[in-house]
């Protein structure tokens, strides 16, 4: 990244809440449950899978994990009340990962149940490496007594083709993606094309154990090298999803539709947007420039 760009990025806990409120409304499906249905039902529309991901992570008091478990089985009641097409995907720090890994373990089996009851699936998003043992633990346990429960892998985690050797094989589900937290260098690849070398990397050992894949990039060069893998191991149709995010790429997601790949869209909601955003606009200095731009036309400087 450019260092006006890293600037630009630094500054963004500066810049005011309602401009980032109004980026967010790009990547961010609403505060309410039913502004994200609507967001579900244009992609559904469109051909997409979605996947909801309420807002909110790292709570540290039980109460606030049991409601936020007690709010996505809500959410799973309502996907199938409307007869949308989405699974969710949740972070093990909202449900009490941070206060005790027993405890989330509980609040996400009660998840997992819940969604067994409506024939829907439960993806346990990857956090920051402190997270890594104890969300892929939970993962293996539910593994024993759920099929519908998934995990995501980081590409930028040296350990990652490790990993896959345990959580890989006949009817597991991960999604790889490149990796969002900023981690040191001695757990987690750093360059660019370091980072696109072990996703491809990854990408083929799970194809090749057998794992359903969701494939979770905008990053064209992968896209394509996925693509290529797909096609060189004649992986059908029902062992894999391309994902992206809300707001990201459209034409890409549009480019893959038209290829005829299954591909499911991220699609966070919720009143704790604020945090959510900041890290979207880290990821896209372009926007974060416009961002910036804004403010200062704004306060005449
Ligand atoms: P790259 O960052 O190179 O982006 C490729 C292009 O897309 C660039 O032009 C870029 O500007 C644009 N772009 C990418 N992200 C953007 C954004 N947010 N806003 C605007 N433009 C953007 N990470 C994690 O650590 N744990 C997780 O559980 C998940 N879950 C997850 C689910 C899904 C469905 C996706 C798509 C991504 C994640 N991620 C994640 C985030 C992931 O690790 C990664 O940080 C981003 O996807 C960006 O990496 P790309 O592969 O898209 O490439």
């Amino acid at each position: 990244m450019r260092f006006l760009d890293r600037a630009i990025v630094a500054s963004m806990p500066l810049v005011p809440r309602f401009l980032i409120g109004r980026v967010a409304a790009r990547y961010v499906a609403g505060e309410t449950l039913d502004s994200a249905l609507d967001t579900i039902r244009e992609l559904n529309a469109d051909g997409a899978r979605a996947t909801l991901d309420l807002l909110g992570e790292e709570v540290t008091d039980r109460a606030k994990a049991e409601s936020a478990t007690d709010e996505y089985i809500r959410v799973l009641e309502a996907i199938a009340s409307n007869g949308v097409d989405s699974n969710v995907s949740v972070k093990p720090t909202m449900l009490g990962l941070k206060i005790d890994e027993d405890f989330c373990g509980e609040q996400i089996e009660r998840l997992v149940a819940a969604a067994a009851g409506h024939q829907n699936f439960v993806r346990l998003d990857m956090e920051d490496r402190t997270c890594t043992d104890g969300t892929l633990r939970i993962y293996h346990q539910l593994r024993q007594r759920y099929s519908n429960v998934g995990v995501v892998l980081q590409a930028y985690m040296r350990r990652t083709l490790d990993d896959i050797a345990a959580v890989a094989g006949k009817g597991s589900n991960v999604r790889l993606c490149k990796g969002i937290y900023v981690e040191p260098r001695s757990v987690a690849w750093k360059g660019y094309e370091t980072i696109r070398l072990n996703f491809l990397a990854a990408l083929e050992k799970l194809l090749r154990q057998g794992t359903y894949v969701g494939i979770a990039t905008h990053d064209e060069y992968l896209a394509c090298g996925a693509v290529a893998l797909l096609d060189k191991l004649e992986v059908p149709r029902e062992r894999y999803e391309f994902q992206m995010l809300l707001g990201v790429d459209g034409e890409l997601r549009r480019i893959l539709l038209e290829g005829g790949h299954p591909l499911r869209v991220y699609v966070p909601y919720g009143r704790e947007w604020y945090a959510y955003s900041l890290r979207r606009l880290r990821e896209n200095p372009e926007i974060a420039r416009h961002v910036t731009m804004a403010m200062i036309r704004r306060r005449g400087l």
